[in-house]
């Protein structure tokens, strides 16, 4: 049982502290991808399937450096409830690269976490716009960095879908000085089957 006198000086530590808290950190701002609206009644289902890369823009200059030697990467969707399983198939120095992550459920449609391996923490992934048949664009964030991305059901790349994507990219603050194009597509399967 506490008494009284310590429950009120307890209070007051407890009050005092938050206190300090509160006038310590500067009110953070919220994370870009926080304030990217997902593509309204986002629908897994028809979401499914195969998305080649054809760009990605992002402030990220080691993506950049690799970019030149990145050659298109292909993705198959499954839905696995309010959540994806996303295989990435990608081609580097000739030889076919293929794994597997899971797009957890946040809770709200169009909005995913990927739990990455390594120390820089998980991915929000966003899915900005669709029209499930002919192209997506995605926002990634990873440690506050925003990137975006563009994938398209099939090549040539529309020049809709060009325009709607370098809308984005002005959106998110980023440039054309930003963006990397996926010219290349290499002989990963475009058509994973089991047991992907
Ligand atoms: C882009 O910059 C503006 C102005 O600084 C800011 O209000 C906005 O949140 C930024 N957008 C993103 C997606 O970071």
């Amino acid at each position: 049982m506490l008494t009284p006198r310590i429950a009120a000086l307890l209070t007051l530590l407890l009050a005092s502290s938050s206190l300090g808290q509160r006038a310590r950190r500067p009110p953070r701002p919220p994370s870009p991808i926080s304030t990217i609206q997902p593509k309204a009644n986002f629908d897994a289902q028809q979401f499914a399937g195969t998305w080649l890369l054809v760009a990605v823009a992002s402030p990220c200059r080691h993506l950049q450096e690799q970019g030149h030697r990145a050659e298109a990467t292909t993705l198959h969707v499954a839905p696995q409830g309010s959540a994806m399983t996303v295989s990435t198939f990608r081609k580097l120095d000739g030889i076919c690269w293929a794994v597997r992550q899971l797009y957890g459920n946040t809770g709200r449609p169009g909005r995913f976490l990927l739990q990455a391996r390594g120390a820089r923490g998980p991915v929000d992934v966003v899915v900005g716009d669709t029209d499930y048949r002919g192209f997506a664009v995605l926002y990634l964030e990873r440690a506050r960095q925003l990137s975006v991305k563009l994938y398209v059901r099939s090549l040539p790349v529309g020049d809709s879908f060009l325009s709607v994507f370098e809308q984005r990219v002005q959106g998110a603050n980023l440039t054309e000085d930003h963006t990397l194009f996926f010219p290349k597509y290499g002989e990963c399967p475009s058509l994973p089957e089991a047991p992907w």
